[in-house]
C-alpha cells in the first residue's frame, strides 16, 4: 500500500537536482542533463507529478500534452524510489495526472517502453485495466535510430480511449 505520508503535487525547480539523482540510480532509464529537468520543472509542471514523503521525493513522473494532437498526453519517464517500488505508487502518479485540469479532454496515453523494461510494461498495462481502456504496442523507435548500437529499440504504448470522468479514474 501507498505510505499515507505521501502528497502528489506538481514539481519546482528546486526539485530538479533530486530528480536526476532518483533517475540516475534507477540505472536504466535515460539520463538527460540537470537543465533538461530544470526544464521539466519550470515549464510543464502542470503534466508532470512529484510525489512527495516528508522531506523526500519518492516518485516523479514527466508528460506533456501533444502540441499538434491535444487528445493525447505523451508520458517521458516514470520514477519511484526503489524503496517505494510494488506498492501502486506509479499507477498512481500516472492517474493524478489523469485527473487534472490539464488533462481536460484527453483520451489518449502514450509513451514508450524497452522490451527489457517488464516492470515499466506492467505499470502501463495495469493503467490501462483500471482505467477501462485498451493499450495497443506497436514500433516507435527501432535500435538503428540510436547512435552505436546502444540502445534497445522504444516500443510505443498507446493507452485509450479514456472514456471515464476524472472523478471515475
Ligand atoms: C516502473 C516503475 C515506475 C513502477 O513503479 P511501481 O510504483 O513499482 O509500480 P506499481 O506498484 O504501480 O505497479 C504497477 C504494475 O507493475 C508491476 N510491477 C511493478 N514492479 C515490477 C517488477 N519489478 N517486475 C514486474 N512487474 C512489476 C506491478 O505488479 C503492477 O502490475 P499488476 O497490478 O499487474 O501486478 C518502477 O519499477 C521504477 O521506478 N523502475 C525504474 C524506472 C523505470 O523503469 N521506469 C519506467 C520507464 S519510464
Amino acid at each position: 500500500m501507498i505510505d499515507g505520508k505521501i502528497q502528489f503535487v506538481k514539481p519546482r525547480a528546486e526539485d530538479g537536482a533530486r530528480i536526476w539523482e532518483l533517475i540516475r540510480d534507477t540505472g536504466v532509464l535515460d539520463l538527460n542533463s540537470t537543465y533538461c529537468y530544470l526544464i521539466l520543472c519550470k515549464y510543464f509542471p502542470d503534466s508532470c507529478v512529484v510525489a512527495r514523503c516528508g522531506g523526500e521525493i519518492a516518485g516523479f513522473v514527466s508528460a506533456f500534452r501533444l502540441p499538434q494532437y491535444p487528445e493525447t498526453i505523451f508520458v517521458w519517464q516514470v520514477v519511484v524510489a526503489e524503496k517505494q517500488r510494488g506498492k501502486g505508487l506509479g499507477t498512481a502518479m500516472l492517474k493524478e495526472i489523469l485527473k487534472r485540469k490539464t488533462c481536460a479532454g484527453v483520451r489518449f496515453l502514450e509513451t514508450t517502453v524497452t522490451p527489457s523494461n517488464e516492470p515499466s510494461q506492467s505499470l502501463f498495462r495495469r493503467l490501462a485495466r483500471d482505467i477501462g481502456a485498451r493499450c495497443e504496442v506497436a514500433e516507435c523507435f527501432p535500435a538503428d535510430l540510436f547512435p552505436e548500437g546502444r540502445h534497445e529499440a522504444e516500443l510505443m504504448y498507446r493507452i485509450g480511449p479514456i472514456r471515464k470522468e476524472k472523478e471515475e479514474i
